[in-house]
């Protein structure tokens, strides 16, 4: 795997490869690799000819400081991960990197109704720096596909939007969730857990297994309150439980029988925020 930290570097291994027929799949990451995130490693592998990683923790996004300060860095094994998934290149910048004093914005990006729900609310201007951070990151990847976990299911919309803004001409697979074998969504936060905290954590997973199980066409109020007051009894700080069109992110409050859903989580577990999806409506 070669690595690169420098973004000229980078570029002009690219501009090269460009020139042969190649299909280049990038996977943008913020490191703590996981399985889940080694999975887009191997989809990309199945179809593409070069693979791409990117490892950064980018402070844009962050809408709150300490979790930014706390986010897990273990990039050793992480490079031993990518390695051994036979990904071809890693791309480690810094700040500076990604963020030069001289470099222009886009911001803000006109994201519409995708940015005033659910992670939107309670996150003010997270997802306009993902969209800062991942638009420069196709700018110097220039992938033919970028690789995302359904986990962030809403991240996932926010990207597509963003990609159509900027009429760019990357193609967008998204991977199925990896659990864990008690339910956890995997996900780098994940590490954050005490012992104790790891256990409450499959509470959020089960919320969206009842939700599965129980949901009837009608008025959805009560199920939702059910989960927050169960996820509240159990020590959590909730954010929000919600039932959307799965299309477009709309809330619903009644559900005609037929519209497919999304059922989102995401409650803190004292100072980890952990979140997690699932479509109810589907085997
Ligand atoms: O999902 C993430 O890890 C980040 O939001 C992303 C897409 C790498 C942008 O920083």
């Amino acid at each position: 795997m070669i690595i690169f930290k420098k973004r000229i570097d980078i570029s002009n291994y690219i501009v090269n490869y460009k020139k042969t027929s190649g299909k280049i799949g990038f996977i943008p990451t913020m490191g703590a690799l996981h399985k889940g995130h080694i999975s887009l490693i191997e989809a990309s592998k199945k179809t593409d000819t070069l693979t791409i990683c990117s490892i950064f923790v980018n402070p844009t996004q962050f809408n709150n400081t300490a979790d930014f300060e706390k986010y897990p860095v273990t990039i050793e094994k992480d490079i031993d991960m990518l390695e051994k998934a036979g990904c071809n290149v890693l791309f480690l910048p810094s700040v500076e990197e990604i963020y030069p004093a001289d470099s222009s914005t886009t911001l803000p990006y006109e994201l519409g109704f995708i940015e005033t729900v659910l992670d939107g609310k309670y996150r003010p201007g997270h997802f306009q720096g993902v969209c800062n951070v991942v638009q420069r990151l196709l700018d110097i990847v220039q992938p033919n596909t970028i690789y995302l976990g359904q986990k962030d299911y809403q991240q996932c919309m926010v990207i597509k939007k963003l990609t159509e803004l900027i009429q760019s001409p990357t193609q967008i697979i998204v991977c199925p969730t990896l659990r864990e074998s008690d339910g956890l969504a995997m996900s780098s936060r994940n590490m954050r857990l005490t012992s104790v905290e790891r256990i409450k954590a499959i509470r959020i997973s089960e919320v969206l297994l009842f939700i599965k199980q129980e949901i009837k066409p009608g008025n959805l109020q009560d199920l939702k309150q059910r989960c927050i007051n169960y996820l509240t009894n159990e020590g959590y700080n909730v954010d929000y439980v919600e039932i959307a069109d799965a299309t477009n992110l709309i809330l619903l409050q009644n559900w005609d029988g037929k519209t497919k859903l999304v059922a989102l989580v995401a409650a803190f577990l004292n100072e980890v925020r952990l979140i997690d999806n699932r479509i109810v409506n589907e085997d």
